[in-house]
């Protein structure tokens, strides 16, 4: 986990209430002056409210008006309603850092009875912070992301709003903006200047209307982990703030295999591609392809000697066992294949995985026939 980002609020406290209303013990990592709010679940500024009291209001131009920052430049500042989480197995940004919160409604409860599908109530708002470390190591916020159910009738993209807020260069402040086409900005990884696609509308649908649920990240299996630094796993904190209607059963849901490479490409695969390939009907018609099934128990048998399907993909075997060079599955991930291999994942990737893609090749190349 990230020193110096955001870890304040409740989930800093191990254990902490469910819905702010517990204050906030843990007072955040590293430097600042408390937020005048913290532990209080009120209108802060004596009676300015944010987006937390009031979650399906129209959107504040600013993103400090959201509230989860509570003093802005700083990113270790937050509302004590903000729950921190890191997900077990995160998806690969073009190497950028990620932080993340959730903020459930005051009292409310998520529905918990499908087991790899929560079901979370209006009001549910869901952050993920992106930034990247300047030469001197500042963390230098670059767009924070926004998923909020605002409504449990109509289409599902009526019912969930994705949104944007883009930091300036300085990184001091975040305004709302219009997501109709990417936004390209700069940021430093491994001390290369890159580019980074600020995703359209259509890409968060993409990847999140292609899934079970429009929520990836926060499950029994993503949260099935202790975080570094905490005693307590993060499914057991939610569980006790009493924020689910059942606990899941013992034991969690994990992604494990007796090879230990396997179980990393089980993981990878898990949280970088089975958001489109979830062998379920797509929540809404579109660019998705979830008959291709790669959640982790079924990739070996749907890669492995299988042909691509696809008319949109070149066409050969999936995974040929000792051959990555023939296996249109590395291919599309590595992106070296001819022009009619589709790059994967299809969205959301400017800078190539190259620590994943090394583990593909070892990986496919130890494969026996
Ligand atoms: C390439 C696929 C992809 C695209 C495009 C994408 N997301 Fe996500 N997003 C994910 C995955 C996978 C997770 C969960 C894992 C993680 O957080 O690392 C996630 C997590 C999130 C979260 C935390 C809640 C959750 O679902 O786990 C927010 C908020 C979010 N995304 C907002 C957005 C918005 C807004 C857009 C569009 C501007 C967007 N995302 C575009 C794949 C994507
Ligand atoms: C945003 C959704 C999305 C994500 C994420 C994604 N894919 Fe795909 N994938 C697709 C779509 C759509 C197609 C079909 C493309 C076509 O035919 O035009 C496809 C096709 C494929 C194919 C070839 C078609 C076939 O029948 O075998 C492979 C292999 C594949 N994806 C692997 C992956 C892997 C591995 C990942 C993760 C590293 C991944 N995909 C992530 C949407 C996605």
């Amino acid at each position: 986990m990230p020193e110096d980002i955001g870890t304040g609020g409740s989930g800093g406290t191990a254990g902490s209430g469910g819905g702010g209303s517990m204050p906030s013990a843990g007072s955040p990592g590293t430097g600042g002056t408390p937020a005048s709010d913290a532990g209080d679940a009120g209108p802060r500024d004596g009676g300015r409210t944010t987006l937390l009291d009031n979650p399906v209001a129209d959107l504040p131009q600013d993103l400090v008006d959201v509230g989860i920052y509570t003093a802005i430049p700083s990113l270790t500042m937050t509302d004590a309603r903000a729950f921190y989480y890191e997900p077990k197995h995160a998806l690969w940004s073009n190497g950028l850092e990620k932080s993340r919160f959730m903020v459930l409604p005051k009292g409310a409860k998520i529905d918990t009875s499908v087991r790899d599908a929560w079901n979370f109530p209006v009001g549910t708002l869901f952050v993920k912070t992106f930034s990247y470390r300047d030469s001197t190591g500042k963390v230098i916020p670059i767009e924070t992301r926004l998923i909020r159910r605002v409504s449990d009738t109509g289409e599902v993209f009526e019912q969930w709003t994705f949104d944007v807020y883009e930091w300036n260069a300085g990184g001091t402040a975040a305004k709302l903006i219009d997501i109709k086409l990417r936004t390209p900005r700069q940021a430093i990884v491994d001390g290369k200047t890159i580019t980074h696609n600020i995703p359209k509308l259509a890409d968060c649908w993409n990847c999140h209307i292609a899934n079970k649920t429009p929520i990836i990240g926060f499950d029994e299996l993503r949260l099935n982990s202790v975080l570094q630094g905490q005693t307590q796993a993060q499914l057991d904190k939610v569980i006790g703030s009493g924020w689910l209607s059942a606990a899941p059963a013992k034991p969690w849901l994990v992604i494990t295999d007796p090879n230990p490479l396997q179980e990393q490409v089980f993981q990878y695969i898990q949280a970088n591609c089975a958001h489109c390939h979830n062998g379920e009907e797509r929540l809404e018609p579109g660019a998705r392809y979830p008959g291709l099934d790669l959640r982790w128990d079924k990739i070996l048998k749907n890669t492995v000697n299988i042909m691509t399907m696809t008319v949109g993909t070149a066409s050969g075997y999936r995974i040929v066992p000792g051959d990555p060079s023939k296996s249109i599955l590395f291919l599309g991930v590595s992106r070296q294949g001819s022009a009619e291999v589709k790059p994967m994942p299809l969205v959301g990737v400017d800078v190539v995985d190259a620590k994943a893609v090394e583990m593909l090749r070892q990986w496919i190349t130890a494969l026996k026939p």
